[in-house]
């Protein structure tokens, strides 16, 4: 799969661009503040239907101007697909696909997949557990659609569930819509949660040879799910069993925090290095080669779901990893399209012997030098 040419109209610093990708590697020069994360951010929304960067469509949109426009020509398999997406003020966000406009958020897989990198993941490890759901939503929602849709529906019911909490009404009084809330929590919750478990399962597996492969079989990873709910038996029914009577059991405290405080909203993903909880112990070193096997795990798995490799999508992290571990990004290159920022052209010499395009970056517009 590969992104054959974009077009950005009024989207962010470009005014309007239109430029050809190579099929194999990309590679975007620029000073700071010139666009490169910007091109990398409309590619990842072609892929996704989201920013990396913003919840707020608006924040798109140039500055000076009332609607943007992202266009991307993706070879998927052989065949030709448009995805176009249109950003107005008024807070309207259009998609269409093959000129066909996708009404509801269901049918929204462009067939587009990828994977970013940019030095913003390498707080994975460290951070709270927000960045590591996100890193989870983001990669199953492009394997498995529906998962998205559940998510979305999954987090408006939570809302709605904490209003009510923090309504100031007694337990009583809110008793019956309550459990209401809980059961469609639970429906929802529960196939989230095992879409979790399966897919950090998988990436497990695959995250251990590439670990290993990485560190010279110095560096045992493993990643387990670690669940507000007991999901000893991965199993549907047990899983709602468990949901349902943690949710029961917490229902004063959550009454008195005006929170939901069991849930795959507040669950994690635990990585341990040789058994040694990374989060806590890691080095800034280690934490490196944990996010570069956790994006190469990535790619893998996409592979394996879709049948075909993601779009990879490395926004100034070459200038972070040292020569070793470059080594090994670029030999994942053969498999797939690769796009890469960076703000000088001295990080790239492990590039000097690929198939490779150079685009030069200004101010929102692309220069080509020989
Ligand atoms: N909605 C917008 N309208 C106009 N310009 C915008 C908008 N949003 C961001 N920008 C501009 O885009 C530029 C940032 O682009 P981008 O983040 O892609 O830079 P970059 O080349 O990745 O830089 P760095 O090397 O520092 O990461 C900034 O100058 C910013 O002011
Ligand atoms: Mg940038």
């Amino acid at each position: 799969m590969n992104v054959e040419s974009i077009r950005l109209i009024n989207f962010r610093n470009y005014m309007d661009l239109f430029i050809r990708l190579n099929n194999k590697t990309n590679v975007f020069i620029g000073k700071n503040g010139q666009g490169k994360t910007n091109l990398l951010e409309a590619i990842y929304i072609c892929a996704t239907g989201k920013s990396f960067r913003t919840n707020r469509d608006k924040d798109i949109i140039n500055f000076n101007k009332s609607a943007a426009y992202i266009g991307a020509k993706v070879k998927i398999d052989g065949n030709d697909k448009l995805i176009e997406i249109k950003y107005d003020l008024n807070g309207q966000k259009r998609m269409k696909l093959n000129k066909l406009e996708i009404k509801n958020q269901r049918e929204l897989d462009s067939g587009l997949s990828v994977v970013a990198f940019s030095p913003e993941d390498l707080k994975l490890v460290k951070r709270g557990p927000v960045e590591r759901r996100n890193f989870l939503d983001m990669s199953i929602s492009q394997i498995k659609p529906v998962y998205k849709h559940n998510l979305t529906r999954y987090n408006k019911i939570l809302i709605q569930r904490n209003n009510l909490l923090k309504s100031g009404k007694s337990l009583n009084e809110i008793k019956n819509l309550l459990e209401i809330f809980d059961m469609q929590l639970v429906k929802g919750g529960s196939e989230i949660i095992l879409y979790r478990l399966e897919f950090i399962k998988r990436l497990s597996e695959i995250a251990f040879n590439i670990h290993n492969n990485l560190t010279k079989n110095e560096e045992k990873i493993d990643l387990t799910y670690n669940s507000t709910v007991d999901t000893k038996d991965m199993d549907k029914k047990s899983i709602e069993k468990n949901f349902i009577q943690q949710l029961y059991l917490n229902r004063q405290k959550d009454l008195q925090l005006g929170v939901t405080s069991v849930g795959p909203h507040r669950d994690d993903m635990n990585i341990s290095i040789n058994g040694i909880d990374a989060r806590v112990y890691a080095s800034q070193g280690q934490q490196r080669t944990i996010v570069l096997t956790l994006k190469l795990s990535e790619v893998e798995i996409l592979k394996l779901e879709r049948g075909i490799y993601p779009v990879l999508l490395l926004d100034d992290v070459f200038s972070e990893l040292d020569f070793e571990r470059r080594n090994y990004l670029v030999k994942s290159f053969s498999n797939l399209q690769t796009i890469i920022t960076a703000a000088e052209i001295i990080d790239l010499d492990q590039l000097s012997n690929i198939d490779k395009t150079i685009f030069y970056i200004e101010n929102g517009k692309i220069i080509m030098k020989e």
